[in-house]
């Protein structure tokens, strides 16, 4: 499958870079203002797609910061000021396309379809490739984006971070009529690593599985610090796994928005449960679905038209 992947790396981006670069036909990287400034985390791309030489994959830089106000500088505390801290990586051989990041994803998908795009970072770029395209939303295979949450958030006790970083964008785009994957928090904390599995990463012995173990301890530290817990969970390559490998996964559908303005909730991904449960047709069907996801607290939410 081709594959564009939209991201703010970021530890668990560079995994999920990584990992879509194994398992996709990668068309590109593009990069938006989330855990550190834009040309950080454009830096830390063509970093990461040095380090598993690929050179060859085009990074595009996107959006600096949110549709409104300024960017945030919450991902500071888990990834430090480079946004990628704690690992070696190798200094990039070339510099990104002179191509906006937008225009790139836009570009690109409508020129390959059967394209999916994993997101994840700040809705930013999707967003405004949204508007600059009417047709991009659903010319998209599929958008798996790592955000939001069905439970509880992590930056605010309702929001998830990319979806908190840029409300008015995960707003635009929840309700585009994209065939939409999200991967919230209530499935990516199921995919925490601890020492332990990070011991394992760097057991492998490969160049990349000992920056990847140190990106991992890095990161497992600073949310120990932060949460008190040992495992820290591998969020953003939940999103392409959930395209890469699906039968890890229990789908659900269920209608999502994005509330922009509540003083406690700005950010927040509200999942109708109703809609899992109601009386109409596909009501019906989902209900084993729904049973599944609350047996074993699993979850990933689709919207579907
Ligand atoms: C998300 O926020 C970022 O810090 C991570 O990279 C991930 O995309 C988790 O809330
Ligand atoms: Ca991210």
């Amino acid at each position: 499958m081709k594959a564009i992947i939209d991201c703010d790396p970021g530890h668990d981006d560079a995994v999920a870079i990584i990992l879509a670069a194994r398992h996709f036909e990668l068309l590109g990287v593009t990069t938006v203002g989330g855990n550190a400034p834009l040309w950080r985390v454009t830096e830390n791309a063509l970093k990461v797609l040095e380090l598993i030489g690929r050179p060859d994959i085009p990074v595009a830089a996107g959006a600096a910061g949110p549709l409104l106000g300024d960017l945030p500088r919450a991902g500071e505390r888990v990834h430090g000021t480079t946004g990628l801290d704690g690992a070696e990586l190798p200094r990039p051989s070339r510099a990104v396309i002179p191509r906006n990041g937008v225009e790139f994803l836009v570009e690109t998908v409508m020129a390959n379809p059967g394209t999916a795009v994993i997101a994840t970072g700040p809705l930013t770029n999707i967003a405004l490739a949204m508007r600059m395209e009417p047709r991009f939303a659903r010319s998209m295979a599929r958008l798996s984006i790592m955000g939001g949450s069905t439970t509880w958030g992590n930056v605010t006790p309702a929001a998830e971070f990319n979806a908190w970083a840029d409300p008015e964008a995960a707003r635009i785009v929840f309700a585009s009529g994209a065939k939409l994957t999200m991967c919230g928090l209530d499935l990516t904390r199921q995919a925490a690593v601890d020492a332990a599995a990070i011991g394992r990463f760097r057991a492998a012995g490969t160049r990349t599985a000992g920056v990847v173990a140190d990106l991992l301890e890095y990161y497992r530290s600073a949310a120990e610090r932060l949460t008190g817990a040992p495992a820290v969970p591998l969020h953003d390559p939940c999103a392409v796994a959930a395209l890469s490998a699906p039968e890890l996964f229990e789908f659900a559908f269920a209608r999502v928005e994005v509330e922009t303005r509540g003083d406690l909730t700005r950010g927040m991904t509200v999942m109708d449960r109703r809609t899992l449960t109601e009386g109409s047709r596909r009501g019906r069907r989902t209900a084993g679905w729904r049973r599944r996801w609350m047996q074993r607290g699993c979850s990933t939410s689709s919207r579907r038209r």
